[in-house]
């Protein structure tokens, strides 16, 4: 117990003091990410409780690792989405190693489009708290990824409050 306090407070403390920095050394290591990465979360292949896809193409490698029972590191490319309105992206290897290269995302979404409302590293926040701080509890091989028994802390959702999200994503609407 007290273990986990001090790890949550480390990583307060670490939180706020990459707060502001730039972290990406190397542009070249940065992948172009436009609004038209996102889209109805149900177009994306799914992976047990989540979604994934490759916005370089590399969809079979993205999803050997979420499908895979020991981890693995995903590779550049791969978007992962739980909840509609939030998601990650790995941007090539070095780009932010404090993240393990991924990008955190908050979306603005509707029928018509998808827009970008915060992006970035460490300092990105959901209403539920840091994406980082909880994220970065999952054990090293998974790769930053919670699912349910990865070592996160778990979400305020269960699994029928996930499915319902995902199923009201309004961008899917014309489908239907
Ligand atoms: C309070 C801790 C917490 C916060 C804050 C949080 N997450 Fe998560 N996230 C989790 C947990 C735990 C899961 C697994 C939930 C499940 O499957 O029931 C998860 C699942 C996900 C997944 C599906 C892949 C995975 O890791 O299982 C994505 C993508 C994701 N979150 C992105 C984000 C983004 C982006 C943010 C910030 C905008 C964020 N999360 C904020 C804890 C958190």
């Amino acid at each position: 117990m007290f273990k986990s306090q001090l790890k949550a407070l480390s990583v307060i403390v670490f939180s706020s003091l990459v707060i502001g920095q730039s972290y990406s050394a190397d542009e070249g290591k940065q992948l172009d990410v436009s609004e038209a990465a996102f889209n109805c979360i149900s177009e994306f292949a799914a992976s047990g409780r989540f979604f994934v896809d490759n916005i370089l193409g590399n969809l079979d490698e993205t999803l050997a690792v979420a499908n895979s029972s020991n981890g693995g590191n995903y590779p550049p490319g791969s978007l992962l989405t739980l909840i509609p309105s939030e998601a990650m992206i790995k941007h090539k290897q070095g780009w932010n190693p404090a993240t393990n290269d991924w990008e955190f995302f908050l979306l603005d979404i509707s029928a018509d489009s998808t827009s970008i409302s915060v992006r970035g590293g460490a300092e990105v926040a959901s209403p539920s708290g840091s994406c980082f701080g909880c994220h970065q509890l999952a054990r090293p091989e998974w790769d930053l990824v919670c699912g349910i028994s990865h070592g996160c802390a778990p979400i305020a959702f269960n699994l029928e409050q996930i499915r319902a999200a995902q199923a009201m994503d309004p961008r899917c609407s014309k489908e239907n």
